[in-house]
């Protein structure tokens, strides 16, 4: 079992798109077993995939040692996909967990992924635009680390904070994914050749498109392989997941 963590404490830059596209890939294309683990507030993994949303959430789980992580998992209209679901709750967990003892942090952490290790195949989270104790305790306990970014300087400036905090943790920082990638515009490409120079091998091959049939289907409740599998975004998130195979096995 791999688990990876789709990151970057930047708002809006496709974590949860990436995650939820990457998911359905690896489950109903390669036929791998996937669970989703929805570590935002927000909730976007969870209403996009649960069939069901438990009163129990990841926050609990995450700050009661009584709480199994059964009570917080959600069969979804994939045979190969589960999703752990979060409520809004999570949004106030962090305080709650960095009040927990050593033992009772390791404990709950081990509930969200190891604890899975015989069941799936790839537990992949998706994380909240924040970088806090909690974010950083959830990112440590991952094999890696996948790094969503928009095009765009400020964006580009960010990066390496969000690397350093990866390496800090001691956690594989797997690569950048650019994402809304408009080509035709002069300035994205001139960026996007920035990045390939700074990251090397550490930026995927593949750039996901900027493209409504992306923000449609998820308006929708689709990935873009479900809404239009022979377009250009489907195929995108094919070749990133084939990646991503490549890179962590
Ligand atoms: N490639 C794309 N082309 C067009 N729109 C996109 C693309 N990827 C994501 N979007 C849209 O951008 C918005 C933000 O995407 P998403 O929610 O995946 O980002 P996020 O990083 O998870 O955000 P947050 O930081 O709030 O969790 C959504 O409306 C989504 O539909
Ligand atoms: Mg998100």
């Amino acid at each position: 079992m791999k688990s990876i963590a789709f990151f970057n404490n930047k708002g809006g830059v496709s974590k949860t798109t990436t995650a939820l596209n990457v998911a359905y890939i690896l489950g109903q294309v390669y036929k791998r077993k996937v669970l989703v683990v929805d570590c935002d507030g927000q909730q976007n993994a969870s209403r996009f995939l649960a069939d069901n949303i438990s009163e129990i959430g990841l926050e609990s789980v995450l700050t009661d040692y009584t709480i199994s992580p059964e009570s917080a998992l959600s069969e979804t209209r994939y045979d190969n996909i589960n999703v752990l679901t979060s409520t809004s709750e999570m949004n106030r967990c962090t305080e709650k967990f960095q009040q927990l003892d050593d033992t009772e942090i390791i404990n709950n952490l081990t509930k969200i992924i190891r604890f899975w290790e015989e069941k799936y195949d790839y537990v992949l989270l998706d994380l909240p635009p924040a970088l806090n104790s909690l974010t950083e305790a959830i990112i440590s306990i991952t094999d890696g680390v996948i790094v969503p970014v928009e095009l765009g300087t400020f964006a580009i400036q960010g990066i390496a904070k969000v690397t350093d905090t990866i390496t800090k943790l001691n956690t594989a920082f797997i690569g950048c994914v650019i994402t809304k990638y408009d080509r035709k515009n002069k300035a994205d490409e001139e960026l996007k050749k920035l990045l390939e120079n700074n990251l090397g091998d550490k930026i995927f091959n593949t750039a996901i498109p900027y493209s409504n049939i992306i923000r449609n289907s998820m308006n929708y409740k689709l990935t873009a392989y479900e809404y239009m599998h022979w377009l250009n975004p489907a195929k995108k998130f094919v070749e990133l997941t084939e990646e991503i195979i490549r890179k962590v096995g």
